[in-house]
């Protein structure tokens, strides 16, 4: 696990497009898994610009998204599909064909998270994915105590995750569950790439890179990626020594 500090999230932001970007460029076909939440904003706003800059061929990449809430449409602004289109591929003009996100009104979750782990077994699985971390240490919605072998699945949300959610959604929004890819997909990605800005997400990085591994913090499964990155600014490195 390679750990990168940046001076701030503008250079964090711009260095992990720069490996989405790279990673197209060596395999055009690549198979891209995104995150939705604050932190991927900047990560998603300098890879339009720059592959608008490169002209860089996008037709043959597939797009996974990474997570959704179970109960919320697809149009709703707080959604995680919504964040993933708005920030991401509407304005790099992505065909739908090359687009696989969770549907949270799914009837039969079941079958969606069947349907996803298909996509990606389809396409040869992920060649990269990107992922913030919850307070919590969750990754996507995998929560503490989450099992590390799970593919797609369907997950309560952790008191701190119902919370912590609203911050996406205009009005008081009930959360309940998440559907989710799950860690073993983290695992199995080509590259995996973990992304954390602000002061308040010291805490956990610090619990993340120095505590032990363990299901209580999700996150600290990067510790077993053997091409796992963590990418952070100087604020979510604060509490970090001599790692
Ligand atoms: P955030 O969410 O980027 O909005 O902090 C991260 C997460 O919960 O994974």
């Amino acid at each position: 696990m390679t750990i990168r500090i940046f001076e701030d999230y503008e250079k964090l932001s711009r260095a992990s497009a720069e490996r989405m970007i790279d990673q197209v460029l060596q395999r055009p076909d690549s198979v891209l898994c995104v995150p939705s939440g604050e932190t991927p904003k900047g990560t998603f706003r300098h890879f339009v610009a720059m592959a608008g800059e490169r002209n860089l061929d996008l037709s043959g990449v597939t797009w996974i998204g990474l997570d959704e809430w179970v109960g919320v449409p697809p149009h709703n602004p707080g959604s995680c599909g919504n964040f993933i289109r708005k920030w991401l591929l509407d304005p790099l003009k992505i065909r739908p064909a090359n687009v696989h996100l969770f549907n949270g009104m799914a009837t039969d979750l079941d079958a969606e998270c069947q349907k996803m782990d298909v996509a990606i077994r389809n396409r040869g699985g992920l060649d990269l994915i990107l992922v913030g971390i919850g307070m919590n240490g969750h990754i996507g919605l995998n929560e503490p105590g989450v099992s590390p072998d799970l593919h797609s699945h369907v997950m309560e949300l952790a008191p701190t995750t119902r919370e912590v959610g609203q911050k996406y959604f205009q009005n008081h929004t009930v959360l309940t569950r998440g559907i989710t890819l799950g860690l073993k997909y983290v695992l199995a990605a080509r590259t995996a790439l973990l992304i954390a800005n602000g002061e308040k997400k010291a805490s956990i990085i610090r619990d993340t890179i120095a505590g032990p591994i363990s299901t209580a913090v999700p996150s600290t499964i990067m510790h077993k990626h053997p091409n796992g990155f963590i990418y952070l600014d100087r604020e979510a490195a604060r509490e970090l020594h001599n790692e």
